[in-house]
């Protein structure tokens, strides 16, 4: 009988594909294949009016245990398929927690930066406020309210860069050093003050070893009733063995600066040899009276530092181009 060859085949050709699915989608072409509308079982259901009543039970019972054995065979291998597709869909999406972390790269603040925070602490720790200024200066600010008027020989010996802003040629500079900020400090507090002032200066030096057109101050002041320079030495001294180590020796050089009476240079013994690392002196009294304090009430000292200089003599650097080097191998050195 043609019907049952038929179905044989049918059934085994059909099962086969089904077996052979290996993902869902192919599942359902299988399955078109076999009991959908196009397939044999289809056409035979169709096709069972035309027979003869007594073959036609026997037809339709034979036709029914192909469909349903085929519609079995794709319920099982559905669950079997359909599981396999979701455990792959969690195992894509697994995160592996024992995996090391990947840390981003963290940037850090450049050595000279360290070293000018490091030793505003240290004046901080005993006491000191932190103020900022302008590092375009007026000529006032830079030179006259320091004592050095127009015609003072310090101003033809600073090698001043001035700003073409204005009416007078000389009137704004980048300020030469942080010292301007003695008078500014002092306009806007009453006496007692102390304070340290960190910033950039600029001067018209070509870049050597030792020498850079930008480089990097800390000013300090102190200034109340009473005080001596006794004071001044021993506070630079105190900050000297925090910088630099307990033991540091120190020892006070007679110089000269306009807006200090008597000057001196701190030297400090370190890396076997003596360094000047500090501008000091006691205030002017001209610098006072520019400010509006009374040189007949309160004292005080100054003094003046090279940040970039304090960091070579931290770090042992020899050549401050080093410092100003953009490349990250040469900074990461100083983390
Ligand atoms: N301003 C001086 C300089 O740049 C340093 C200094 C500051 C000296 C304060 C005395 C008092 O060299």
């Amino acid at each position: 009988m043609e019907l049952n060859t038929d179905m044989a085949a049918h059934r085994t050709a059909a099962s086969a594909h089904i077996a052979q699915a290996t993902t869902l989608a192919e599942l359902a072409e299988a399955e078109a294949e076999a009991i959908g509308r196009d397939s044999v079982v289809a056409a035979a259901r169709r096709n069972l009016g035309t027979l003869p009543a007594e073959q036609r039970r026997v037809a339709g019972r034979l036709i029914n245990e192909v469909a349903t054995a085929l519609t079995e065979a794709i319920t099982t291998r559905r669950a079997v398929l359909a599981e396999a597709e979701e455990r792959l869909a969690l195992d894509a999406d697994r995160t592996d927690v024992t995996l090391p972390g990947r840390t981003p790269e963290h940037g850090s603040l450049h050595v000279v930066r360290q070293v000018m925070d490091e030793i505003v602490d240290i004046f901080v720790s005993i006491g000191y406020s932190v103020a900022t200024g302008p590092e375009a200066e007026t000529d006032f600010y830079n030179f006259t309210a320091l004592n050095m008027p127009a015609t003072h020989p310090a101003r033809m010996e600073t090698d001043t860069l001035y700003l073409d802003y204005g009416d007078d040629p000389e009137g704004v500079l980048l300020r030469t050093h942080t010292s301007p900020m003695q008078a500014r400090y002092m306009e806007q507090h009453p006496p007692p003050v102390h304070v340290v002032v960190p910033g950039r200066v600029f001067r018209r030096d070509p870049l050597d070893p030792t020498h850079s057109p930008v480089f990097h101050q800390v000013e300090g002041l102190a200034v109340a009733e009473g005080i001596t320079i006794g004071d001044l030495k021993g506070t630079l001294a105190y900050f000297a063995k925090e910088f630099l180590g307990p033991d540091t020796e120190v020892k006070f050089i007679p110089h000269h600066f306009p807006f200090t009476e008597p000057s001196a240079e701190m030297y400090a013994y370190a890396n076997g040899q003596w360094l000047e690392l500090i501008g000091c002196g006691m205030v002017h009294p001209a610098v006072f009276e520019h400010v509006g304090y009374d040189p007949e009430q309160v004292t005080g000292f100054a003094f003046g530092m090279g940040a970039d200089r304090m960091a070579m003599v931290r770090h042992g650097v020899t050549d401050l181009r080093h410092l100003f080097d953009p490349d990250v191998r040469t900074l990461r050195q100083y983390r």
